[in-house]
């Protein structure tokens, strides 16, 4: 035991800091103690919800839309677990007031959507459909009209089928470019009065998910060659997709990624295994996060990867790697608890139990520290000043009961854990600006189709009528004292 600790046990003991006895040291970290109880965020923190297009707008043959992967997938017998599509989902194409007032209700001060690319442009590239363009400016406007910031995102998965059609999607660089002027024509568009765009969602997910093992859109199982070079395209796209919006957009508006980060804790905290998580956490995210933020691929991917490495240029890294201005992490799930070895690259994932706890999906295992742990080595690592959370939540069994309300303690129970690391990391000064919530209200959860839910506002698919959960009173409640509620 330190002197430092037995010198305040001791003061402790006999009564001395009661009686406004305790030394400058113990005062200062009495403080500090005080401040962290009170769990208070950072004061202009960002509270926001998130959905995505596919998942919620339906509406997908009207005003001129054009069909995305999406549309195709989801009528692929056996590919959706409940048989159901997003032709209907949430009908938020034409009840996206109603929506916009329930994020108003929660007191958001933010709302992250998703533009979808057919939607503007029916067939990826050639004409824009100015009536697809127009709602997303009708949204955008009622938004600001309710004090609600949007913070868009050009990617969230349906791409337009007429590029999967014409050139396979992901697996050509004309998609990139392509993607580049469509991100150009939003920018144009939106950013007069849209100020925080993300490129795309979850390269993490969509490229191995739709491209390597089949489960998402458009369902291929490539080689591992090519679903690296799928993923190099992505980064690609992102990289255009940033120069597109300096280039065209407002100047002032933001951009940066939103990727599913892959998520290393240390196993324990000492020093060693922090050290092997902040190498696991560039090591895992090397062929999208750490490429787009450092310009290179490192030596160990580039090793692992060996003859199926993406073929690359020095031009493309410099594309990849222009400069964002917030790095947007969606975060879940721990993915790899780490501890640290002098084997190797200097640390090994530890197999995770079976046991393991999860919320109503299989792969959302609780760990709450994982939301102090991965923005705070993610600064250090990739030297940033601004970190979003553009994704957490949790599915949930959400049962109606007999008066009509959803009590999600479980849900709950997993904001209020993970809400109090993420507050823990910005007490330590750890840069995260804001939040978005997943989701504002029950949507068509891909390949679980409507049956799995994370809304904050339970959706009742028959009638559309929202409810909102017990989590809406807690998120309400969070906001409104800006602090966890630990
Ligand atoms: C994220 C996606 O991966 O997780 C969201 O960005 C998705 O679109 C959410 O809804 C939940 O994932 P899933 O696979 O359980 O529906």
């Amino acid at each position: 035991m330190s002197e430092k600790v037995s010198r305040r046990q001791f003061a402790k003991l006999a009564g001395l800091s009661a009686a406004g006895m305790a030394s400058p040291l113990e005062a200062a970290e009495a403080k500090q103690a005080r401040a962290r109880s009170t769990a208070g965020f950072p004061a202009g923190f960002v509270w926001g919800t998130a959905t995505s297009s596919y998942q919620v707008e339906g509406a997908v043959n009207e005003d001129g839309r054009g069909a995305s992967i999406w549309d195709k997938f989801v009528r692929i017998p056996g590919k959706i677990e409940d048989g159901t599509t997003g032709d209907r989902a949430n009908e938020h194409y034409h009840r996206y007031k109603e929506d916009v007032a329930l994020i108003k209700a929660l007191g958001c001060k933010a709302y992250r959507f998703s533009v979808a690319w057919p939607r503007v442009f029916p067939d990826g590239d050639g004409k824009p459909n100015p009536k697809g363009l127009d709602f997303y400016n009708r949204l955008v406007d009622e938004l600001l009209k309710n004090g609600i910031e949007p913070w868009l995102t050009l990617y969230h998965w349906d791409l337009p089928q007429s590029l999967q059609d014409r050139f396979g999607g992901w697996r050509s660089t004309e998609t990139c470019k392509i993607f580049g002027d469509y991100a150009a024509y939003v920018a144009e568009h939106l950013t007069d009065r849209v100020r925080n765009v993300f490129t795309l969602n979850e390269s993490g997910r969509f490229v191995y998910f739709g491209y390597g093992i089949g489960i998402d859109a458009p369902g291929l199982t490539l080689p591992q060659a090519e679903v690296n070079q799928i993923r190099h395209n992505s980064a690609l796209a992102h990289g255009l997709a940033v120069q597109a919006v300096r280039a065209h957009g407002r100047r002032g508006t933001r951009v940066g990624p939103a990727e599913n980060v892959d998520a290393c804790v240390p196993a324990i905290d000492t020093p060693e295994n922090v050290r092997a998580a902040g190498i696991a956490l560039r090591e895992m995210n090397a062929g999208y996060l750490n490429v787009i933020m450092t310009g290179r691929y490192t030596d160990a991917f580039l090793k692992f990867a060996g003859a199926d490495a993406p073929k690359h240029t020095e031009a493309e890294l410099k594309i990849i790697s222009s400069p964002v201005d917030f790095l947007g992490l969606n975060i879940y799930a721990p993915q790899h608890y780490v501890v640290a070895s002098d084997q190797g690259a200097g640390f090994v994932p530890l197999p995770i139990p079976k046991s393991f706890p999860h919320m109503n999906s299989d792969w959302l295992r609780v760990g709450p520290e994982t939301l102090y742990w991965v923005p705070k080595l993610a600064a250090t690592i990739w030297k940033t000043d601004a970190i979003y959370i553009s994704e957490n939540g949790a599915s949930g069994d959400d049962v109606v009961t007999q008066d009509g309300k959803i009590y999600d303690t479980d849900r709950i129970m997993y904001l209020r854990n993970y809400l109090a690391q993420l507050q823990r990391a910005t007490a330590e000064g750890v840069p995260v600006r804001g939040y978005f919530l997943w989701s504002l209200m029950d949507n068509f959860e891909w390949v679980y189709g409507l049956n799995k839910r994370f809304g904050l506002y339970h959706v009742n698919f028959d009638t559309q009528v929202r409810t909102p959960k017990l989590s809406a009173s807690f998120y309400r409640n969070v906001i409104a004292r800006n602090a966890a509620g630990v």
